[in-house]
């Protein structure tokens, strides 16, 4: 249901460390991105955030891979990122970095608050230290088998295999990332967030709040944390890569970025609010505005414990999330996608590979999201839903139609007259499609939503099909009602595509030379494709997608052999 007119709209700040592949669309920023674009059209107020995530021990350790300093590897990679979801039609508000002196002052404003309210504490301990490289381990820079399955390689801070979260004591065999000697304890002094003192009011907003309406996934795992009881979290690291502790004795520590990140969405808002010259608060500190988080799998912890933490203890009014949206993973070729295996499709080659057809990558990702349990994707399935899909039944059935009305009536949408049952029977029940899939987006189920807009379009190329239109001999009364019918529902089709295919929608919009509608009024389409209204120029929507392209794909990542 949308349930206000004001909406905040996150999507989890990637790391600015490498570029994004299919999984991060298909995971999080295409179900954002959707739900979005159906806002839009419900004429609700929306702010869609995002941005790069700049700092951590991610960037440092790619910036060692790499040789450069961390800041070279976070612009190649923000401007990578960014121009990847510009062309892919994934339309954020704002798309900010966590470098920006705004951020810098935002959450540094938290962090002294926090201090001087004396809501955080300092405490000494002891932690791992690389004495070749004379520097502290904390999250990736440590690795070791993983106590909970056992594989090697698990991080200090989460096994990747499993995907427990871990501190650097739980690790077997710990090892420095950096040097791969075995490292010594050392002591050091950080600052700590009690979460513990805020175990009942999680209790209270999640598992009497929130049991019903969010995801089994997000529950069951926000709960498993709360049932374990909350620890107090260091929010301070050993680094030199990230936000400075404004508290004296503290050179040489950065804020821990899960802490500063998050907040990265409210800085993010506010340097769109800037840019557009309006006020920020009402998308963060109105009761009825409602934040809307889309995220990892592996960000669950962050966004459902300790980011509302956060805004709690800041105590100034913000609002906490309605829903916190995640996906379970997408897998390759029946493969975990891994970075580090190169075992991924990227994002930024898809787009040099298949130039303009985003929108085919988008289909596939929405129809395979991994929303209830981890899916694939595969090339070659990839192919038969573009060729069997895209091009043989949303594509063919528009382009008859168009074809047709061009031979027959000069492009231009023909009178009807006497409808047959049948034809009755289709235009009624053409109406209920956009609020039946209004309402699967509502409560995304985006796969579901994409599976009815493809039966739309099913309905007209059997209407086509069975109706024959082509045939010799017809009645030119009989013709102008088909294509009229048929137009009506590429006219829907054109409406109801954009939260799905943006590109295509756009296309299809100028070929009818309609404008977007608001999303309740697509079902009066008949007024907006009258008799008499003149269509554009036509042209191919889909490509067919060729086992060469394919092929070259499978050569890509090593799937099959080069001759
Ligand atoms: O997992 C990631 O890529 C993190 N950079 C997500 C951060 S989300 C938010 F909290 F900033
Ligand atoms: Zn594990």
């Amino acid at each position: 249901m949308i349930k206000s007119n004001k909406y905040t709209v996150t999507a989890a700040l990637p790391y600015a460390n490498g570029p994004i592949h299919i999984g991060h669309l298909a995971g999080v920023y295409l179900p954002a991105d959707v739900f979005v674009r159906f806002l839009r059209r419900n004429n609700v107020d929306v702010v869609f955030i995002c941005g790069s995530d700049e700092h951590g021990v991610p960037i440092a350790i790619q910036a060692k891979k790499e040789n450069k300093e961390p800041e070279e590897i976070v612009n190649k990679y923000h401007y990578m990122i960014k121009n990847c979801f510009i062309n892919f039609g994934i339309q954020f508000d704002n798309y900010s970095r966590t470098s920006t002196k705004i951020h810098y002052e935002i959450s540094t404003s938290f962090f002294q608050r926090f201090y001087e309210e004396k809501k955080i504490f300092e405490k000494e301990s002891k932690q791992y230290f690389d004495e070749k490289e004379k520097q502290f381990l904390a999250d990736r820079y440590i690795c070791g088998i993983c106590p909970y399955c056992k594989k090697n390689d698990a991080y200090g801070d989460q096994c990747e295999n499993c995907g427990n979260f871990l501190n650097p004591e739980d690790l077997i065999h710990p090892k420095s990332t950096i040097s791969g000697s075995i490292p010594i304890f050392e002591k050091t002094k950080h600052w700590y967030f009690p979460l513990n003192e805020y175990q009942e009011f999680l209790e209270k907003w999640i598992l009497i709040q929130h049991k019903k309406d969010w995801k089994i996934n997000v529950y069951g795992q926000a709960k498993s944390w709360l049932n374990q009881g909350l620890k107090p979290r260091p929010i301070t690291r050993d680094l030199n890569w990230g936000i400075p502790i404004p508290i004296d004795g503290y050179k040489g520590k950065v804020m821990y970025v899960w802490f500063e990140a998050p907040i990265g969405y409210i800085s993010s808002t506010i340097e769109w609010s800037k840019r557009k010259k309006i006020d920020w608060k009402p998308y963060w500190k109105d009761e009825n505005t409602k934040l809307i988080q889309f995220i990892g799998k592996d960000n669950i912890v962050f966004h459902c414990i300790i980011f509302p933490v956060i805004l709690k203890a800041y105590n100034s009014g913000y609002i906490l999330p309605d829903q916190i949206f995640a996906n379970e993973f997408l897998n390759l070729e029946n493969k975990k996608i891994s970075t580090s295996k190169n075992w991924a499709v990227w994002v930024h080659e898809y787009l040099e590979d298949f130039p303009n057809q985003q929108d085919a990558l988008r289909y596939i990702l929405i129809a395979n999201m991994p929303d209830k349990k981890d899916n694939n994707f595969n090339w070659k399935d990839f192919q038969r839903r573009n060729n069997n899909e895209l091009v043989s039944i949303l594509g063919n059935f528009i382009n008859r139609t168009m074809t047709l009305v061009k031979k027959y009536n000069y492009g231009i949408v023909p009178y009807p007259s006497n409808f047959t049952k049948k034809d009755e029977k289709i235009l009624e029940s053409i109406k209920n499609y956009p609020n039946n899939i209004g309402f699967l987006i509502e409560s995304y189920n985006f796969r579901e939503a994409l599976t009815r807009f493809m039966d739309l379009a099913r309905v007209g190329n059997k209407y086509l099909t069975e109706e024959e239109p082509w045939k010799k001999n017809k009645e030119k009364k009989r013709l102008d009602t088909i294509l009229y019918i048929s137009l009506q529902i590429v006219g829907i089709l054109a409406q109801l595509s954009e939260p799905f295919l943006p590109h295509t929608a756009k296309k299809l919009l100028d070929m009818l030379r309609l404008k977007p509608c608001f999303w309740s009024n697509i079902k009066n389409i008949e007024k907006m494709l009258p008799p008499g209204h003149l269509l554009g120029r036509s042209s191919l929507l889909f490509k067919v997608i060729t086992n060469e392209k394919i092929e070259k794909q499978l050569i890509k990542l090593g799937k099959v052999k080069k001759f």
